[in-house]
């Protein structure tokens, strides 16, 4: 049996490049969807309840990116959500998750006529005989919609997805922070692994990274290794903008909580039952506006295709150079003034 060597974001770096850039102002981050959308900014909110309703949608928009509002509510709701972000601003791009089967297509087309750009089919594991059905009727019955599809972890499944009329794809199985997938099933590939697999591929299908981004670093990496698009939940958990009540936990500090789609929790509420789970439920800290986590987002791309000396995503895709690192350069890699003095 041959095994095969698989990289994470933490085992590589990018080499630092000659640069003639002089601000980071100088450096477009700017990503097509498709030939009618453009995000100023290549990062997309995760479709859970716990990340992205109306506001978050309206402020991952008005920063630049785009937020897909989650299923678990009812097609009526989920419509409304989408009109109620668009009327809290009208110029943002929104998108919609449904599932592979049930409700989807009343739900996609509801969301579709309150303002929805785009429609992503939302599921686990997408390399799968009822998404080429799923999404061949969508593609039939909302003629022209973009239609988002995943999550797949190898080129394979890309190009099946592709094939079957998917514009754009979530790669990534089993990584995301949430998740207890390879516990469970023994089954996934590391996130960077799977988008530099993906990269090869000879269709036009935009290339979303899913799960496991931690930091403005990876999504540079994966954005270096032929990400089109960033997709986050964590890193915007805790926020203002996410769905949830705020509560008050140990020393008085304010909490917010985060948890997968396949929690136990999450298909208690949704559900009214749980059935084994492949993703956790936790609390995160209370972090105020999403604005400034943006900002930083942003901020910290810029800054990454800078030290590249790239001017713009595909520049950066052509001239990175990745290195592998070792366990002690890991370490350096951190902030390691920060555990060194515990
Ligand atoms: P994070 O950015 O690392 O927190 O990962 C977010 C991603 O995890 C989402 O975009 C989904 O692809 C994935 N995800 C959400 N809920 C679950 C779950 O319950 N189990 C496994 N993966 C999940």
């Amino acid at each position: 049996m041959d095994f095969k060597q698989t990289l994470s974001f933490d085992d590589v770096l990018l080499t630092p490049l000659y640069s003639s850039i002089e601000s980071r102002g100088q450096v477009d981050i700017s990503s097509a969807l498709d030939e009618k959308t453009t995000l100023s900014m290549p990062v997309i909110s995760s479709p859970m309840d716990t990340v992205t309703e109306q506001h978050m949608a309206a402020s991952i928009g008005k920063a630049g990116g785009m937020g897909i509002i989650h299923r678990y509510n009812t097609p009526k709701e989920q419509a409304t959500l989408v009109a109620a972000s668009i009327a809290l601003d009208r110029s943002v791009p929104v998108g919609v998750a449904v599932g592979m089967t049930g409700d989807y297509i009343e739900r996609a087309r509801k969301c579709v006529m309150a303002g929805a750009d785009v429609v992503c089919i939302d599921v686990a594991h997408g390399h799968h005989a009822v998404m080429e059905r799923c999404l061949k009727s969508l593609k039939d019955t909302i003629p022209g919609i973009h239609l988002m599809a995943g999550n797949v972890a190898t080129l394979e499944a890309f190009d099946a997805l592709a094939s079957w009329g998917a514009d754009s794809i979530r790669v990534g199985i089993g990584g995301g922070s949430i998740c207890s997938t390879r516990m469970v099933t023994g089954h996934g590939l590391p996130t960077f692994q799977s988008v530099l697999e993906c990269s090869r591929t000879t269709y036009e299908t935009k290339i979303i990274a899913d799960g496991g981004i931690k930091t403005t670093g990876d999504m540079v990496k994966a954005l270096a290794a032929g990400a089109d698009f960033v997709m986050v939940g964590s890193m915007l958990a805790g926020t203002k903008e996410t769905p949830g009540e705020i509560f008050v936990g140990k020393e008085s500090k304010k909490y917010k909580v985060y948890r997968g789609m396949a929690s136990s929790a999450a298909q208690k509420s949704w559900r009214g039952k749980s059935s084994t789970p492949e993703g956790v439920s936790t609390t995160v800290p209370y972090r105020g506006s999403v604005e400034g986590v943006f900002k930083d987002i942003a901020g910290g791309i810029r800054s990454g295709l800078s030290y590249s000396g790239a001017r713009s995503l595909e520049e950066l895709r052509g001239r990175a150079s990745f290195v592998r690192q070792s366990s002690a350069s890991q370490l350096e890699s951190n902030t390691h003034i920060l555990w060194r003095n515990k």
